[in-house]
């Protein structure tokens, strides 16, 4: 076998959810997991935030994501048979909130493309953390559908969206989502979801280098003083598809070094325990936070590890759940709940599979060895969700 056939036949191994490769079944444990949001893992993290994939399709092709060469007519999407029915998903996110969730982020691929999402939408509205308040219920989406639906979604009870905008530049925008959609209707999406009031909206900018550092600068000046909380990501190494280089990242120190040449920041305490970004505020002639210019954050994952806060969750479309966006493998919760399992019974199980949790591949990636080219079988972010 040549070389170059080698190469040609590594990603094909890796076409697959791991999930399907490994999938775990959950054994219930005979000791009961008292559901009282007490849960910790075994780092003792506790459980705040779940992730729930509604899709692993997208009409976007962000290379980063879903390169078009692995993600074309060929690749295994999910069946419909095999995607949790709306009904099963509000049956699990409330054992997950009896372990104390208070966050639920509806994600993808992307998630609007997800026939009647409004309903799931208004079946998890109704839901209540264990202190008796409403989540916080809110969705990660590309902002191609969101002007047409903005708001029936805020009329089923979403009640904030982030949006994924990788630059304002026209030609920029079109290269990254490789499928030549143009900037302005994602604009407009952005615009509509701040007038049906789905806010304090996010803006989420993965930063590639080579590709579209020079968007930093005019994507701050934008949404500064808008309301809106742009954070730059730092690009990922996220499941075994987009050909992650570390010459790629941009290090967040240096993003927030080239704002602050034009636009002066102090740093901001964080919000919630757990939080992915850390905030910088807009300081004022004087040097101080100003509130009305707003904060943006850096999410710097490859540089600046948070795993020791991670309290986040995430359950596939398919029913299996993960216990890291790298993880190599998910727990098959859809197989409990078709076989008849009690809400008792599939609390228990929740339970017990984060109290083994230990995942923290993000700490780890700087001491693991280099990157060899060897094939990796991490699940892919549009199936697990961003
Ligand atoms: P907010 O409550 O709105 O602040 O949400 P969030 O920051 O938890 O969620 P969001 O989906 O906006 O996360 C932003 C990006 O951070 C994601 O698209 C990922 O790139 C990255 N990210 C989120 N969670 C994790 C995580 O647990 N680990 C790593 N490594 N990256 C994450
Ligand atoms: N690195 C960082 N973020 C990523 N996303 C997807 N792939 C990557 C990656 N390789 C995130 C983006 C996008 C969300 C849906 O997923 O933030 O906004
Ligand atoms: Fe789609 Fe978001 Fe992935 Fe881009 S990053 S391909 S918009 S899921
Ligand atoms: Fe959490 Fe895994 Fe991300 Fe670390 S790498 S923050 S454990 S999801």
């Amino acid at each position: 076998m040549t070389e170059s056939h080698t190469h040609r036949v590594i990603p094909l191994q890796d076409l697959r959810p791991a999930s399907f490769a490994l999938p775990q079944a959950v054994q219930l444990p005979g000791k009961r997991v008292t559901a009282i949001g007490l849960l910790q893992d075994t780092r003792g993290r506790a459980l705040h935030d779940l992730r729930i994939s509604v899709t692993d399709r997208c009409n976007f092709r962000c290379n980063y994501c879903m390169p078009k060469e692995i993600f074309n007519a060929d690749y295994p999407y999910l069946k419909h048979a095999d995607l949790l029915s709306f009904e099963e998903i509000t049956r699990l996110a409330r054992q997950f909130i009896a372990h104390g969730v208070q966050k639920i982020r509806l994600t993808g691929g992307e998630p609007l493309l997800r026939k009647n999402l409004e309903q799931l939408i208004e079946q998890l509205a109704v839901l209540r953390t264990l202190d008796d308040k409403p989540l916080d219920i809110t969705l990660t989406t590309n902002g191609s559908l969101l002007a047409r639906k903005a708001t029936a979604l805020k009329a089923a009870g979403l009640q904030r969206v982030t949006v994924s905008l990788d630059g304002l530049d026209d030609a920029v925008f079109r290269a990254m989502n490789d499928v030549d959609f143009p900037v302005t209707d994602v604009i407009d999406g952005i615009e509509a979801a701040q007038a049906a009031g789905l806010g304090p909206i996010k803006i989420n900018m993965v930063v590639k280098r080579g590709t579209n550092e020079q968007e930093i600068l005019p994507m701050a000046r934008r949404f500064r003083g808008t309301g809106m909380v742009l954070r730059y990501i730092e690009y990922m190494d996220v499941g075994a598809t987009n050909g992650w280089r570390m010459n790629e990242v941009m290090p967040s120190a240096e993003v927030i070094r080239l704002l602050q040449t034009e636009l002066p920041l102090v740093p901001l305490l964080a919000s919630q325990p757990g939080e992915t970004a850390q905030r910088w505020g807009y300081a004022d002639a004087n040097g101080h936070y100003d509130p009305q210019l707003g904060e943006v954050g850096v999410i710097s994952s490859v540089t600046q590890a948070f795993c020791h806060s991670c309290n986040r969750a995430r359950l596939s479309t398919e029913g299996q759940l993960y216990l890291c966006l790298f993880a190599e493998k998910g727990y098959d919760l859809r197989q409990l709940l078709r076989r008849g399992a009690s809400d008792a019974d599939l609390a228990n199980a929740i339970g017990h599979i984060w109290q083994g949790r230990d995942d923290h591949y993000s700490e780890l990636r700087s001491v693991l060895a280099p990157d060899t080219g060897a094939p990796v079988k991490r699940v892919e972010m549009s199936y697990i969700g961003g």
